[in-house]
């Protein structure tokens, strides 16, 4: 069980070996540090409504893993001066999660692509930001495992918005 408002007290000990305890402690320090220069470099606004009520059932850490690759996404591909919002509503038996960026944009010939593997929109241009093209692809995966479903809705130069169902909890 998964709560939007307060993920730290739900939290439960995973049951690791030390090894995998360490790096996952250290790819996360990474992710924050990168995300955090950004932020400063670009300084971006972030916004988030998330309401208290809605709880879903779902694997804590691969829910973070979806979340973080879509905010990497939005800091990623945004400009100086850019805003990034992170929401959740409730969709019939479903809670929907959306990133939106007013950041770059994806064209409506490249959109279709967004989510399979290794796929780069405008590759030259990718080649200069890193990554591997891989993110997209494991948050489809993922979240289908959960049982919801991927929407990325984008225009070029204007900004995207990725958002993904979960069944709530009864
Ligand atoms: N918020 C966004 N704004 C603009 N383009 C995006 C956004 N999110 C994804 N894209 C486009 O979709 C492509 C695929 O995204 P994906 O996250 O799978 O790969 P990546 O970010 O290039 O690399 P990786 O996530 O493996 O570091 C990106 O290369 C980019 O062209
Ligand atoms: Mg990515």
């Amino acid at each position: 069980m998964f709560s939007l408002k307060k993920p730290s007290k739900q939290k439960k000990k995973p049951k690791k070996t030390k090894y995998q305890k360490k790096k996952t402690k250290q790819r996360f320090g990474r992710k924050k540090q990168k995300a955090k220069k950004n932020q400063k470099t670009k300084k971006l606004i972030f916004e988030k409504r998330l309401p208290d009520d809605l709880r879903i059932h779902v694997n804590t850490p691969a829910i973070h893993k979806v979340l973080g690759n879509l905010i990497d996404n939005a800091i990623k591909y945004s400009l100086e001066g850019g805003k990034i919002a992170l929401s959740a509503e409730k969709e019939g038996d479903f809670c929907r999660m959306t990133v939106t960026d007013n950041g770059i944009g994806i064209s409506e010939k490249d959109l279709p692509h967004v989510f399979e593997r290794f796929y780069r929109a405008d590759k030259a241009r990718s080649r200069h930001m890193g990554g591997t093209g891989l993110g997209l692809a494991i948050v489809k995966h993922l979240v289908q495992a959960h049982g919801g479903e991927v929407e990325a809705r984008s225009e070029l130069g204007q900004g995207s918005q990725f958002s993904f169902t979960l069944p709530l909890a009864e």
